[in-house]
């Protein structure tokens, strides 16, 4: 019998509806608060991200239960219901817009959730006194598309992001042209975006540039590149601080260290072959801080690269635990 069920299970959609429903009912498991994505537009998405980015980002947000989301442009609040829908009750989402119709939108249908704050501010003047002087968990950029704001919020957000913030770029992607529909034409037309090659369209070329500077300025940050050209896709990358899983550092954070810096290695660790991965933290512990030297362009101070205090500074070039 329970094998019948389980063949009916993975066959009909309706019966897992109600098998699901059923579920819940009883309290054996909680509702996803999917519902939402039912009506997110995918193919022609233009204005707010496509549902199947909004399905995968829904998962992330659950999975990584961040405290504090920073998301730059509202527009008509896709991102932002779906950000909530995903957030725990005791998260804050703070939405920036510039637009008079997304204020008036944010202000008039999202007024019933107390987590929601709407700021009808630029991205470039965000301001650690909006999100509270709290440490910021998850970012979502997806407003101005232009590399030299999105540079300059960058900055700005740098010093508040805790140690395993998670920075997300909508826009990334590449459009593939025998996906394009109409919408796709129009906008090629209409806008200044990049052929890559005779298919491939950058339609936010602004925002992969973006991705470029981070790495190359703040190379502790890895990236995953949610792009495909298997389908019409805007493609969104996710940024994070790099570490070894296996450093005790990696534990603390995960286990209350937000908004502080990696624990460095036990000493012993040198005389294991990890001399590198001390560099690396070594190197990213005062960016961490909100030193942002690499945006500053003091990586290289004179020359020198700068020392923790774990560091012995007997300028033999040599690294000593003290
Ligand atoms: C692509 S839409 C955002 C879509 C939204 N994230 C979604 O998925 O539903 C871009 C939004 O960014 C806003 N925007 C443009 N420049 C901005 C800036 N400098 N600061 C804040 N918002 C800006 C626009 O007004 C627009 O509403």
């Amino acid at each position: 019998m329970k094998s019948f069920i389980r063949k009916l299970f993975y066959r009909s959609a309706v019966f897992q509806w109600l098998v699901g429903v059923g579920s819940t009912a009883i309290g054996r498991t909680r509702a996803a608060g999917m519902a939402h994505l039912l009506s997110y537009r995918e193919d022609d998405a233009i204005g707010p991200l496509q549902r199947d980015e909004a399905i995968a980002l829904f998962g992330i947000v659950r999975t990584l239960r961040p405290k504090v989301v920073v998301e730059f442009g509202f527009f008509h609040g896709h991102s932002a219901f779906n950000f909530l829908q995903a957030m725990t009750p005791d998260a804050q989402l703070y939405s920036y817009d510039i637009d008079a119709e997304s204020q008036r939108r944010a202000l008039s249908e999202f007024a019933f959730d107390r987590r929601f704050h709407f700021l009808a501010k630029s991205q470039t003047d965000f301001a650690a006194e909006d999100i509270g002087n709290r440490k910021i968990d998850f970012v979502f950029f997806d407003a101005a598309h232009e590399l030299d704001l999105n540079q300059a919020t960058f900055r700005k957000i740098f010093p508040h992001l805790t140690a395993d913030a998670m920075v997300a770029v909508h826009d990334t992607g590449l459009w593939h042209r025998p996906h394009f529909g109409s919408i796709h034409r129009e906008f090629v037309e209409e806008m200044p975006g990049e052929w890559e090659s005779a298919d491939l369209y950058a339609h936010q070329p602004g925002e992969r540039e973006f991705i470029d500077w981070i790495q190359a300025t703040e190379p502790g940050f890895g990236a995953l590149h949610f792009h495909t050209s298997e389908t019409l896709r805007h493609g969104f990358t996710l940024l994070q601080r790099q570490r070894r899983l296996s450093d005790h550092g990696g534990q603390a954070r995960e286990t209350g260290g937000r908004g502080e810096l990696a624990v460095e290695p036990e000493c012993g660790n040198d005389a294991h072959g990890v001399a590198s991965e001390i560099e690396h933290i070594v190197e990213t512990k005062p960016v961490a801080e909100g030193g942002l030297r690499g945006l500053d362009g003091q990586r290289e101070k004179d020359g020198q690269r700068q020392h923790s205090t774990r560091t012995d500074e007997a300028g033999d070039g040599q690294r000593r635990c003290k």
